[in-house]
């Protein structure tokens, strides 16, 4: 983090500014190190709170938390669950480990999430769930996807892992959905390196939880060691717990950090021809985890690949965007219906591009990048 001014500028690195050492300290002198310790039922219930549910189910990853977010709400075998198809294939991937089958939707090309206006037409008999992903922090219209859930008698289960702190009509990433999911991975606003959680505000949904993620062992009875279902062991260390509770504590800091870093992005690229930045829709808050742009060559005049390629010689670290789940050799093995209607994914897979991102980044870090990228133009 310090002393990088002639270093390159990685697309994303972890902000540690409060107690993440001494709390990881009092875990390893007191020796809970295991999923035992203070610090994970402190984690749960702080970052429970800051998204504004009562329940908060610490796991090792995002993509488990998924899981276990899905498995506890029922989804299972023959069902099938909506998904964007512009997402980390984690939000698949899920789907698939419970047994479903994920049904992809087109981006919507002003935000980049799921078009709730191309829902309905993928929900069938077997439809059991839509999981709206707030892809880089821009949270979905979750007005509209209650409603189309609603009207079918669909489960909602949010996949946040992108959005810790983003807010739709005044309420935050993870109070939408009936069971939601985050990811604590090292680029994420909030982190513990690795690791994720289950937030939700139903008691039975969240017992659920603890029972599946801790291999089903009863919660409220003595150990018999007989197991009535399958479970995971998905629990998370209380040396990463110590890490989130210190991350939580900070959490308000490092949200306006990140929403400033996109203010600066946006301010100075909206000027540079062939550029679009990422918007903030009316009534949402964008908590801008990754910077997205979308490369348009003809007004640019160098592709998405040019830009890319020019900024890693400046010493600045980019990557692209996600690849759209229809393109996914695992999913069209594993029988995902496919189709070709995703025009809006494609684009952004061709054209996008995510600038650096760290909370802590400086505004002459992100101005010296947005320079670059103006003076490369050839409009
Ligand atoms: C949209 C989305 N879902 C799920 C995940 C999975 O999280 P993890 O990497 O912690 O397993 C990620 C990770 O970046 C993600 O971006």
């Amino acid at each position: 983090m310090a002393g990088r001014e002639h270093k390159p500028i990685p697309v994303c690195e972890p902000t540690l500014l409060g107690n993440e050492k001494t709390y990881v300290l009092d875990a390893l002198e007191t020796g809970w190190i295991s999923s035992a310790g203070k610090y994970v039922t402190q984690f749960e219930q702080a970052f429970a709170a800051y998204c504004g549910v009562s329940h908060g189910i610490a796991v090792c990853n995002g993509t488990v938390a998924l899981h276990l977010a899905l498995t506890a709400a029922g989804v299972g075998k023959g069902d099938e669950v909506i998904v964007p198809d512009f997402t980390m294939i984690s939000s698949a991937f899920a789907v698939c480990y419970a047994g479903a089958v994920p049904v992809f939707v087109d981006a919507e090309p002003y935000t980049w999430n799921i078009d709730p206006a191309e829902i309905e037409e993928k929900i069938t008999s077997r439809t059991k769930a839509i999981m709206p992903v707030h892809i880089y922090g821009h949270p979905c219209d979750m007005d509209e996807i209650h409603e189309i859930a609603g009207r079918h008698g669909l489960l909602v289960v949010e996949d946040a892992a992108e959005a810790h702190g983003a807010e739709y009509k005044g309420k935050r990433a993870g109070s939408f959905g009936h069971v939601n999911a985050f990811s604590f991975f090292a680029n994420k606003n909030i982190t513990t390196g690795e690791g994720g959680m289950v937030v939700t505000d139903d008691a039975e949904l969240a017992e659920k939880c603890r029972y599946y993620k801790n291999l089903c062992f009863p919660l409220d009875a003595p150990r018999t060691y007989i197991h009535d279902n399958i479970g995971f062991n998905y629990r998370m260390s209380n040396l990463l717990a110590a890490i989130g509770l210190a991350q939580v504590e900070k959490a308000d800091a490092y949200r306006s950090m990140r929403i400033r870093n996109g203010q600066i992005y946006r301010d100075h690229l909206t000027k540079v021809p062939g550029i679009t930045t990422q918007p903030q829709k009316n009534g949402c808050l964008n908590v801008y985890w990754m910077n997205g742009i979308i490369v348009h060559p003809d007004h640019y005049g160098h592709t998405r690949d040019e830009l890319a390629s020019h900024l890693r010689e400046s010493g600045i670290d980019t990557r692209n965007f996600f690849v759209g789940l229809h393109r996914q050799p695992a999913l069209e093995k594993y029988g995902c219906p496919s189709g070709s209607n995703f025009h809006v994914t494609d684009t952004l897979a061709r054209q996008g591009l995510y600038l650096p991102s760290s909370s802590h980044l400086t505004a002459k870090e992100i101005e010296s990048t947005c320079d670059k990228i103006a003076a490369f133009a050839r409009p």
